[in-house]
């Protein structure tokens, strides 16, 4: 299963490349997000083909527009992870909260002030997106969100293997895949930051 991972990071790639709006790049996002539980991608070999299957969704999905901004790009980079291996298990396993974990204990008015701003940070992902790019407002959630943690969310499930999530976890999800970056430290304020500043997003989307 380590080609789970190289696909995330194509797609997330691939929409760097692209520089669409919004609703397009969250369809290919979500296009290659919600296509990993459906064709059992174990069965791919390679990073090659990876390669492949993510050019032929992003031309699929995004008209186009993929094929020519995204490929080149897509292709120097499959090659340089195929040779790492196993990256997907050990994502899997760094999007969990880990054994005695402790969250960084801050005053809350101040994480939701930091949590705010990191929010809209686009130095945290390494495709130029930010939390926010995908879900201003009410933006980009599934019904899903308006439960009480942990739950289940559609995206854990298929990509991660997760049957439920706790807040934290969900926003590690969203580090590790939308925004193709390395999750954030557990111990971090960062983290605890945006975790908490999630929490009153989820009063506002559940109050709308
Ligand atoms: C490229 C778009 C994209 C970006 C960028 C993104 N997300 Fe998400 N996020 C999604 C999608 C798609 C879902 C819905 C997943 C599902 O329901 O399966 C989601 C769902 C969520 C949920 C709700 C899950 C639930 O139903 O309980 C939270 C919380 C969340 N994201 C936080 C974040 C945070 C924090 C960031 C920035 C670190 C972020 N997201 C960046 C696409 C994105």
């Amino acid at each position: 299963m380590a080609t789970d991972l190289y696909r995330k990071e194509l797609m997330g790639k691939l929409s760097r490349g692209l520089m669409v709006s919004v609703p397009l790049m969250t369809v290919v996002a979500m296009a290659g997000l919600s296509s990993v539980s459906v064709n059992g991608l174990g069965l791919i070999p390679s990073a090659e083909a990876a390669q492949g299957e993510a050019e032929g969704e992003a031309k699929g999905e995004a008209q186009g527009e993929a094929e020519a901004k995204g490929e080149g790009e897509a292709e120097g980079e499959a090659e340089g992870e195929a040779e790492g291996g196993g990256t997907s298990e050990a994502m899997k396993e760094a999007v969990r909260r880990p054994e005695g974990y402790e969250p960084y204990d801050g005053d809350p008015d101040s994480l939701a002030e930091k949590g705010k701003a990191l929010f809209s940070d686009t130095s945290l992902s390494s495709n130029g997106l930010s939390c926010a790019t995908c879900h201003t407002g009410e933006a980009g959630y599934a019904e899903t969100f308006e439960n009480d943690y942990p739950h289940s969310v559609a995206m854990a499930k298929s990509d991660f293997g997760m049957d439920e999530v706790h807040l934290d976890e969900m926003v590690q999800i969203c580090m590790v895949a939308p925004m193709a970056a390395e999750p954030l430290d557990w111990q971090s304020e960062e983290l605890a930051a945006l975790t908490e500043y999630m929490r009153i997003e989820q009063e506002k989307f559940r109050s709308n």
